[in-house]
């Protein structure tokens, strides 16, 4: 078995977290040497160029929000009412007469498994934002700063790593890298399928935060990535760069000399001498050496065993869109999305959220979606495929009463959601890159579908805590070259006593 078939193998099985050590979780952050710039703050409220960048970068890796979880939610989501070793402060909660401690954590708008946040972002600038002289700026999320990684016109270089030759270069390009150990210290080799959703969901919020500046923004996930590590200056085994956003006007080049790289204040761990850690160094580096990228890998229909397209029942969805006013719009849900934390209340939603949900999707040959549905007015409860073409969900087979085994959040959400999106895909067809770019895509999807459910007023949360191939099975899916991406409980927002998130400031929302 290669490193790639048993990387492939651990993401299909539930992740084991019984041997994390909570209390030596790597952190969160990257620092640099504080010389840089600060960016404007509240980010939402500046209209300067800088600013319009700091909000670009803010409505991905800004701390936007205070996440309290209460005993019972810790014990929802852990088990036990404590994280054993737990290093984040716990805070009576107002409201509850003293009663109830919460664990506070710092929030990101976007979502991350386990809330590792590996992705980090870097600038490339040239002099056409004024107060920003050209360089490589790495985003540094608590101080909503740009420190300087390199001086200098950085852009010619990157983007000839992205292919894109000579000549005149984008105003800016966002580089993307996700920090392996961040996430590989609480999932081992599981992180390999989870850094990929994790970039691709920081990558669609990327671009819908520049369409909302009204900024024209490109996703570049085939690169030169060892090259893109080195103007970063980064140890690839330790950080690696998944992607490029180009944003803006095509400029021409300045001339400023690029300076040396800069250390990081705060070096992240290499991979490379960890054992149990060593398929995902070695697949790594398979994709850091695999280019061009592979073709798409076709996925197969994902039709029950003897049904055919012709002898299923087409659910036409709504087309109607809600009337502008009527709800917050997906540029509002950037900074409000945020996962369920205590399941949802067990209500019958309409098919024309889902219908909003659905329509946001893009599913390519890559990515295909199943729906569960469980409470959707007028439809019958039952496993659906999606088909974005026509608009229609397909009744492939019953939905199963129950998931396989898992952990206890899950298994309430699935027993009160509305319905359930299941993204499959097939992981091992197109090799080491081609998993990478599929897993990015995941990612994007789900994105894109948990804005459009916050734009509806629904609540959702993506999983990956569940045995796909099992789930596949119990909803009637021949599952040879078909694996299930994720999964996303999607339903009517539960009532709390306590409130479940603060924003910092009333200037975010
Ligand atoms: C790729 C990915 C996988 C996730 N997997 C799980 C999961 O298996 N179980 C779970 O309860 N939450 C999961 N989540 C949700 C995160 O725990 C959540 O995003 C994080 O705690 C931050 O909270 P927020 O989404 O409210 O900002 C996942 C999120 C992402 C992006």
């Amino acid at each position: 078995m290669s490193a790639f078939d048993r990387l492939v193998a651990a993401g299909r099985e539930l992740p084991d977290l019984s041997g994390v050590d909570w209390g030596a979780l790597p952190a969160r952050y990257k620092r640099y040497p504080r010389q840089g710039v600060r960016l404007p703050y509240p980010p939402r409220r500046t209209r300067t160029e800088l600013g319009r960048l700091g909000d670009l970068l803010f409505s991905v890796n800004g701390l936007s929000r205070l996440l309290w979880l209460t005993d019972a939610d810790l014990t929802l989501h852990h088990g036990t009412p404590s994280i054993t070793g737990s290093t984040t402060p716990s805070i009576a909660v107002p409201g509850t007469g003293g009663h109830g401690d919460a664990l506070v954590e710092t929030a990101r708008p976007i979502p991350s498994a386990g809330a590792r946040y590996p992705v980090e972002l870097y600038v490339c600038s040239g002099p056409e934002v004024p107060g920003l002289p050209p360089g490589v700026y790495h985003y540094d999320p608590p101080r909503h700063a740009l420190d300087a990684v390199r001086a200098g016109e950085s852009r010619t270089e990157v983007n000839r790593a992205l292919g894109a030759g000579d000549g005149p270069v984008p105003e800016l390009i966002v580089l993307l890298t996700t920090v392996f150990w961040r996430t590989a210290a609480k999932y081992g080799a599981f992180a390999h399928r989870l850094l990929g959703l994790d970039a691709g969901v920081a990558a669609e919020q990327m671009l819908q935060a520049a369409a909302r500046h009204g900024l024209p923004a490109t996703l570049h996930t085939t690169l030169s990535v060892e090259r893109v590590d080195r103007i970063l200056g980064l140890n690839a085994f330790a950080e690696s760069t998944v992607a490029a956003v180009t944003c803006g006007r095509s400029v021409p080049p300045s001339t400023a000399p690029l300076s040396r790289p800069v250390t990081a204040v705060s070096p992240e761990t290499s991979i490379v001498g960890l054992d149990h850690l060593a398929d995902l160094a070695e697949v790594h580096a398979a994709c850091m050496r695999a280019a061009p990228p592979p073709p798409e890998p076709p996925v197969r229909e994902p039709w029950g065993p003897g049904s055919q397209p012709h002898a299923l029942t087409p659910h036409p969805l709504p087309n109607a869109e809600q009337p502008p006013d009527a709800e917050p719009s997906p540029n509002a849900a950037l900074l409000t999305r945020r996962s369920t934390l205590s399941g949802y209340s067990p209500t019958a939603i309409t098919p024309a959220d889902l219908a909003r949900v659905l329509r946001s999707l893009h599913p390519g040959s890559w990515v295909q979606h199943l729906i569960l549905i469980h409470r959707v007015t007028g439809l019958p409860t039952g496993s659906y495929r999606y088909d974005a073409t026509t608009h229609t969900l397909l009744r492939i087979g019953p939905r199963p009463d129950l998931l396989p085994t898992v952990p206890p959040l899950l298994r309430k959400e699935y027993g009160e959601a509305a319905a359930v999106l299941v993204p499959v895909g097939d992981y091992a067809g197109g090799g080491e890159l081609g998993h990478r770019l599929l897993t990015l895509e995941t990612g994007r999807q789900l994105q894109r579908a948990a804005l459009a459910a916050a734009a509806a007023r629904l609540a959702c949360r993506i999983h990956c805590d569940f045995p796909g191939p099992t789930l596949l099975a119990w909803m009637g899916v021949d599952t040879s070259s078909l694996d299930t991406l994720a999964l996303m409980t999607l339903g009517v927002p539960p009532r709390r006593s306590v409130p479940a998130d603060l924003c910092f400031s009333p200037a975010l929302e």
